[in-house]
């Protein structure tokens, strides 16, 4: 057992803390890995306002890189000194996803068996499985996804959630192509990340909507064709116009609410694609939109889990194209923070400047 720091949640509204954790030695089938860097994440702070689940104390943090320290006796997958970057998708291989050859949609995911602690020995829910806001985390041997060692680690371990979702939006669940076009609804990490996805399957045009004009500016940095400000302009309008008035072949939602997702659904070609990648509240519904719409538009209304991605497949190919210089994982990291610095990055998260802070450890 080992004793870090690390960033914990212990009821539910809180201002995070920084508490000492117990970390025990891998077992059967788990990994210690010495984290390099956590970005920081919408889901964390759902997390801490009690809007994931009730199995608080929470130790947050899951958009990770960093160095596995020790692995349990029978792991082979990963060994000691290995560069990682964290996932939360370690997919089982005998589910009935896996079992048909659709392991990203995996439904027993393995986590480390083995808990950890406060120093009074209460249990700690890491979020998504993972719990990186930490000198060193204990995770499952499977969500260790090896990558080139030279890679910076505060850009890397942001495929681990959000990046990851965007670009999967894109390709993985959009199965954006050449000679397709792209809108993406919500210019946020998440949403900017779908459009440099867009971007490296080489659809176009690009066209990306937001409220907020410095995200349609990231936006065009990664690679949109077309900026839409719908705080202006009536988004299904614009996105028609701009494709020859036939609306988008895949249209990505990245903000998580009814009437974006509306917006998505009208400003999609016929026969297209609508992606759902931004989480909605448990209280939304569907928007309200006539059944005869739906049958008469044709196409595929998705949800996209995580991008749909297969880590193993997915983060080694994504980090050999940041190495290219072919996808710029740096322009998501706007800050770079300390692990004491949590609380007041999610402060920062709403004020528009902020893709991603970073801490770095
Ligand atoms: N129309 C267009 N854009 C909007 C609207 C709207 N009505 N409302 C909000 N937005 C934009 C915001 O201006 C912001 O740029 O959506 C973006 C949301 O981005 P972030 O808050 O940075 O969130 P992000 O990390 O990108 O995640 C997006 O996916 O993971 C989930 O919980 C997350 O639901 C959230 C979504
Ligand atoms: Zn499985
Ligand atoms: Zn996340």
């Amino acid at each position: 057992m080992q004793q870090v720091r690390a960033v914990v949640s212990l009821r539910r509204g809180e201002p995070v803390s920084i508490a000492t954790i117990n970390v025990p030695d891998p077992g059967p089938g788990e990994a210690l890995v010495k984290v390099q860097a956590c970005g920081v994440c919408h889901t964390d702070l759902h997390y801490r306002e009690g809007g994931i689940n009730d199995d608080f104390p929470f130790l947050l943090g899951h958009e990770a890189a960093g160095v596995v320290e020790a692995v349990g006796p029978d792991v082979t997958s990963v060994a000691v000194g290995d560069f990682v970057v964290l996932n939360w998708r370690a997919v089982c291989g005998s589910c009935r996803a896996c079992d048909r050859g659709e392991p990203w949609y995996c439904f027993a995911t393995h986590n480390a068996t083995q808990k950890m602690t406060l120093e009074d020995g209460t249990e700690l829910s890491p979020a998504l499985g993972i719990g990186a806001f930490a000198e060193k985390t204990l995770v499952a041997a499977g969500q260790c996804t090896k990558v080139d060692p030279s890679a910076r680690a505060a850009a890397v371990g942001l495929l681990g959630c959000g990046v990851m979702a965007g670009i999967g939006a894109a390709i993985n669940t959009g199965q954006a192509t050449r000679g397709k076009s792209v809108a993406v609804i919500g210019c946020g990490g998440v949403g900017v990340a779908a459009v440099a996805g867009a971007q490296l399957a080489g659809a176009s045009p690009i066209i990306a909507v937001d409220i907020d004009a410095k995200k349609l500016e990231a936006a065009t940095r990664m690679g949109a064709t077309h900026t839409v400000d719908s705080s202006a302009t009536d988004p299904v309008a614009a996105i028609q116009e701009l494709t020859g008035g036939f609306g988008a072949d895949i249209v990505i939602e990245a903000v998580g609410r009814p009437e974006t997702w509306k917006q998505a659904f009208y400003a999609r070609d016929l026969a297209g694609t609508v992606v759902l990648v931004g989480v909605p509240t448990p209280d939304m519904t569907m928007p309200d939109i006539p059944l005869i719409d739906v049958f008469g538009r044709g196409g595929s209304l998705k949800s996209s889990w995580y991008g749909d991605c297969l880590p193993s497949r997915d983060f080694p190919m994504l980090v050999d194209l940041y190495q290219q210089g072919r996808l710029d994982l740096d322009a998501f990291v706007t800050e770079e923070i300390a692990l004491d610095d949590v609380e007041a990055a999610f402060g920062r998260m709403h004020e528009g400047n902020v893709l991603r802070s970073v801490v770095v450890l």
